[in-house]
């Protein structure tokens, strides 16, 4: 390598460290910038309230979803297959088991929560088996309880409120038993802002 490359490697090092400690002292003195604020929740929530789609096309409904058991679903839905693809839109909808009220025929045995993980943003999953019975983080061992979406376990669970429960969904039933979704208000007061947080209600 010539010296004059050398030089330029050095000084773009260089550049680069005294990058990282801007950034540093930046965030150090703006620790309360209401970051929830810039997440990237979708804005274009309907008001309307939205049918709970599952997987396989239909609607989710009281009477026939199985307790203890959980299903992607896109909220909002935008109709554009790929934009509908993005995990800032995906829940998990979990009837809870039996235990834990899953056995009542109305909306009080359903949950939905955010799919993206309070700690960095990987996706959870909820596990039904035997023992489990929870929200689980592949990345770094995150749990979250299905009754309320709180981090009970692994680092999410070390963060400050309102980053460590999940945002939410509300949901409601018609006559026949079929789910709608309320509309959602991306606050951490109401639904939650999607990977921020949510405070829970008392
Ligand atoms: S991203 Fe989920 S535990 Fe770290």
């Amino acid at each position: 390598m010539s010296e004059q490359n050398s030089a330029k490697d050095a000084l773009s090092r260089r550049d680069f460290l005294k990058l990282l400690g801007a950034a540093g002292v930046a965030l150090t003195f703006t620790p309360f910038v209401p970051w929830g604020k810039f997440m990237p929740n979708p804005s274009n929530a309907s008001l309307e309230r939205a049918q709970v789609i599952l997987p396989d096309g239909t609607q989710a409904n009281v009477k026939t979803f199985p307790k203890n058991h959980s299903e992607v679903i896109t909220y909002p839905k935008t109709g554009d297959s790929v934009l509908d693809q993005e995990a800032f839109k995906k829940w998990q909808f979990i009837r809870l088991p039996e235990e834990l009220g899953g056995d009542k025929d109305d909306v009080s045995a359903f949950r939905a929560y955010s799919m993206v993980c309070l700690h960095l943003w990987c996706l959870w999953k909820y596990w039904p088996q035997e023992g489990r019975k929870r929200g689980e983080c592949p990345c770094h061992g995150s749990m979250y309880n299905p009754l309320n979406g709180k981090a009970f376990a692994g680092p999410a669970s070390l963060q400050a409120s309102p980053s460590n429960v999940l945002a939410t969904l509300y949901f409601e039933a018609d006559n026949d038993g079929n789910l709608w979704i309320k509309p959602a208000v991306w606050s951490v007061n109401e639904n939650g802002v999607v990977g921020y947080g949510r405070f829970l209600k008392t």
